[in-house]
């Protein structure tokens, strides 16, 4: 390799979701641009798909100013291939290329007979997302080995996020290409597919025929494109401790390091903001509730939970039917004691519909109706009261007052009666806000029928499935999916299979409580950072060491422990769950990226690192103790150390300081816990 640069290197980032919502990556790739930005300047640039239907609205086009990339994409235009060129409408306004897979598509049957002679990766005719896959990295390695031809001084880190944007790594491996390569999985295919299925995952991971496997699924040539990728790479990388373990087993290498994902984490300037925001959110909860339970609406909302579970539609990966079996053993227990909680648990995954169902949008008129009535009637009450009292000219003051049982005229209530009687309803209100495309197949359909979760009076625990993510333009709940999240009480992830999951991270810089489980690599990660971590609104639902039964159990028991806390305790909890944000920050989690280039450089480079370490993922972690507030816990004195620790903490960017609050008293002393990387061994 040449003598390339390394203390300014350039990077490039590729991913299939850059610019482009699918799932979890793109909150990684979104979330992390600010502090790559901040590393990189103009020197990184993110490679993704042109997907017409949204690039307009993500990126915004720019005129080339890097000379290498710009005589390299005239070339590529004079040859039918579109692409676009811009800062993406992001917070750091990264550049963004994002390629066009479609325009060369008359190239996919040539790019596919090299793929076979040059790699051995067999690619069946009717697979459109890996022939996507093809053509886009064809399209990549043919970008990145022209611009490291032209860019001769400084050195070239490129990386890539998940299958789908990897081929290039062992094309570029092939032609030697001069850069280095990281490579990061957010899951195995392999694995994701044998957990959906009905596979003890866990307790036979190192047994499987992984050819087998994958040939038996119809994934065999994206298993090999995987592989391929983890194995071509300079520096292998996965998201969470638990997916190293799979990949080491799965795509048989040990990863060199595991790089958590982070969010951009934004810290309001009034310390309660957050809790003031809960309130106004779900005020817009309430609302919809009213209207969607209209002619049941018996229960009291301000003593009323809302729960909730959302992501993309994988009913066993994501524990889906682990929450709605627990929920219906809420629901028995509740009603033994006879108490007085209601929970709305809702399920927000995206499924085949064919529209909103007429009831689901009813309650909402009729309610909406009745709201307008109201306020109408209440005006001209108003406005009678003035007329009356301004008529006053001297005399019996009580001629000036109106009579109270004369506030309504025969005309308003029987308006207000019309309205009234639109509430009465035959059916009971729907456990579905959509009519949707396979109804009777439809597995979170089958279970809630199965248990009888149907919305009754007698019913402590009501359910609501929207089959669609959500969007403030909704007409049924009018809320983006960060004002829902804020409004809710309580997120509920009992993952089987999650490499990471952003969902509960996201609920934890929130502060919302959540539930996530050891299966997840969240719920990994906080159990190994964080002394009970319950204390803190993160609980972990064991799912690796008891059986479906007992984690069923466990889960109906959170949640009953949850339903049993008076409304102090809920606001203490979120404030001490909101704490943990730091520690998710991209600050401190982007730390590992750093690493995980700077062993990229040293292996493709190594000249230019004599003497120094190779492998820097070996990295302390720090544990957090109990909050003081809770009986028992360990108390921590500044003269044993403290001082070092708090000191080790500032430069990972902690803040140290108590955040004092009303009922509560914090301190943040931390006590190191040293994590070995072969930790991976002891899952
Ligand atoms: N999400 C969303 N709208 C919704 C529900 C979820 O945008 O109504 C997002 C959520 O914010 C999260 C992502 O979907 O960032 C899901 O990521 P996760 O890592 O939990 O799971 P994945 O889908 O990648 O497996
Ligand atoms: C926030 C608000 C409080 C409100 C509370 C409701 O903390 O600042 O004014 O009383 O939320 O909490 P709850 O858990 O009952 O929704
Ligand atoms: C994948 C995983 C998810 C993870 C996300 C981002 O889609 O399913 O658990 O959070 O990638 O890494």
């Amino acid at each position: 390799m040449s003598n390339r640069d390394v203390k300014n290197p350039f990077l490039f980032e590729i991913a299939w979701e850059v610019a482009n919502k699918v799932g979890g990556i793109y909150t990684v790739i979104k979330s992390k641009t600010p502090v790559t930005v901040h590393e990189y300047g103009d020197r990184y640039c993110l490679i993704g798909p042109l997907v017409y239907k949204t690039a307009a609205a993500e990126v915004e086009p720019e005129e080339i100013t890097n000379w290498c990339i710009k005589e390299i994409l005239d070339d590529m235009t004079s040859q039918g291939i579109k692409w676009m060129y811009g800062r993406w409408l992001i917070e750091g306004s990264p550049r963004v290329l994002l390629f066009d897979p479609g325009s060369i598509s008359d190239r996919l049957d040539s790019w596919k007979a090299d793929l076979w002679n040059v790699t051995g990766i067999p690619s069946p005719p009717n697979d459109t997302e890996t022939n996507d896959s093809i053509l886009f990295g064809y399209l990549v390695a043919w970008f990145l080995n022209d611009f490291v031809r032209k860019e001769r001084n400084k050195a070239v880190i490129a990386h890539f996020h998940e299958w789908m944007s990897s081929i290039a790594i062992p094309l570029m491996r092939k032609r030697r290409t001069d850069l280095t390569t990281i490579f990061t999985t957010h899951a195995t295919l392999l694995g994701r597919y044998l957990c959906a299925g009905s596979v003890d995952f866990y307790n036979n991971i190192d047994k499987f025929q992984v050819d087998e496997e994958a040939g038996k699924r119809g994934i065999y040539h994206r298993y090999c494109i995987e592989r391929a990728a983890s194995h071509c790479c300079d520096v292998f990388t996965t998201v969470s401790q638990i997916t190293a373990y799979e990949a080491e087993h799965l795509l048989r290498r040990k990863p060199d390091g595991v790089v958590p994902n982070g969010l951009n984490v934004v810290k309001f300037s009034a310390m309660h903001e957050f809790q003031n925001l809960h309130a106004r959110n779900k005020e817009k909860i309430h609302n919809f509730v009213r209207g969607h339970f209209y002619g049941h609406y018996d229960f009291d909302l301000d003593n009323t939970l809302y729960f909730f579970t959302a992501g993309r539609y994988e009913y066993r990966n994501k524990g889906v039917d682990m929450f709605v079996e627990s929920l219906s053993r809420l629901n028995t227990r509740l009603k033994q004691s006879n108490s007085s909680v209601t929970v709305v648990a809702f399920v927000i995954m995206p499924a085949a519909t064919q529209s909103f169902a007429v009831e689901a949008l009813k309650g909402q008129a009729v309610t909406k109706q009745l709201q307008e009535t109201v306020k109408d009637i209440t005006d001209r009450i108003g406005q009678r009261i003035f007329e009356k009292a301004a008529r006053y000219a001297g005399g019996d003051i009580q001629n000036a007052v109106i009579d109270p049982s004369e506030l309504l005229t025969n005309e308003e209530k029987v308006l207000l009666k019309r309205r009234v009687i639109a509430l009465r309803r035959g059916t009971l209100p729907p456990i579905v806000t959509h009519n949707m495309v396979d109804d009777a197949a439809d597995p979170v359909l089958i279970q809630l029928r199965r248990l009888q979760l149907f919305n009754h009076p007698s019913d402590r625990v009501k359910i609501i499935f929207h089959p669609e993510f959500l969007s403030s333009n909704n007409p049924l709940i009018g809320l983006d999916y960060e004002e829902f999240v804020r409004a809710c009480h309580l997120g509920v992830f009992p993952s089987y299979y999650e490499p990471w999951g952003y969902t509960p991270a996201e609920c934890t810089v929130m502060g919302v409580p959540s539930i996530t489980t050891n299966l997840s690599g969240f719920g990994c990660y906080m159990d190994e950072t964080i002394e009970n971590s319950s204390d803190y609104g993160i609980y972990i639902v064991d799912r690796r060491m008891k059986s479906v039964e007992e984690s069923v159990q466990q889960l109906a028991n959170y949640m009953l422990e949850f339903c049993q806390k008076s409304r102090r305790q809920r606001i203490n909890q979120r404030n001490r769950t909101e704490r943990l944000s730091d520690l998710l920050d991209w600050k401190i989690m982007g730390m590992e990226y750093v690493r995980a280039r700077r062993l990229a450089l040293h292996r493709a480079y190594p000249d230019s690192f004599v003497g120094e370490p190779d492998n820097e993922f070996e990295n302390s972690r720090v544990k957090i103790p109990r909050p003081y507030s809770v009986p028992g816990s360990p108390r921590i004195k500044g003269s044993n150390g403290f001082d070092d620790l708090a000191e080790q903490m500032e430069d990972l960017g902690f803040k140290i300081s108590g955040q004092e609050e009303e009922e509560e008293e914090y301190h943040y002393p931390f006590i190191i816990k040293k994590r070995s990387r072969d930790s991976v061994r002891d899952l």
